[in-house]
């Protein structure tokens, strides 16, 4: 595989490397597969952040799943939150009576999961649990309860790993800080 030298030289550091990364991904899906013993997993993934992260994480979970992909957005390109969601909203998609993981890169502010919490919750699925890879440590506008995370990091702005920065960075194989 390519070094990546050329996106890579744009991190002013690494923060969590592809080995650390991996190591952790497979702990969750463990997890995870222990927890849903004998049940079908409906994934609710939010697009484009959290695209490495589940299929990493489903593709080591022994048990059937649904994949639903989401779009959502309160980010408008840039580094700070509008405080709007908008999500689309899949059609023909039965959430009723489901078990529900929602997956997502990075709990922020928490705006986009709260949104789409509730908006499933709406649907009366059976079960409704959160899984993130990242939970930024700052003051949280929206309470999102965690059923799964992978790493707790500093309040600042990551790239890489799915995550971009307007629009770029997302394919970088560790998750890092970009150069000021
Ligand atoms: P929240 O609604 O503020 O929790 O933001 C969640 C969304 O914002 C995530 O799904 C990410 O797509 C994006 N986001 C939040 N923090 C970062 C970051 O540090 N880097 C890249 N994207 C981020
Ligand atoms: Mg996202």
């Amino acid at each position: 595989m390519s070094p990546l030298t050329g996106v890579l030289s744009d991190l002013d550091r690494v923060l969590l490397s592809a080995d650390e990364i991996r190591a952790r991904v497979t702990q969750m899906a463990q997890q995870i597969e222990t927890d849903y013993d004998g049940k079908v997993i409906t994934v609710v993934v939010l697009m484009d952040g959290a695209l490495f992260f589940v299929s990493d994480l489903l593709r080591q979970i022994d048990l059937p799943i649904r994949l639903v992909t989401l779009g959502a957005s309160s980010y408008h390109g840039g580094t700070q939150s509008s405080g709007q969601v908008k999500i689309n909203w899949p059609a023909g998609v039965d959430f009723a009576g489901h078990d529900i993981l929602l997956l997502d890169d990075i709990l922020d502010t928490g705006l986009t999961l709260a949104a789409l919490r509730e908006r499933l919750l709406a649907e009366n699925p059976a079960t409704l649990r959160t899984a993130v890879l990242l939970d930024k440590k700052r003051p949280r506008e929206h309470e999102v309860p965690l059923d799964y995370c992978g790493f707790e990091i500093e309040d600042l702005f990551v790239v890489g790993y799915g995550m971009d920065y307007q629009g770029r960075f997302r394919n970088l194989p560790c998750i890092g800080i970009l150069k000021p």
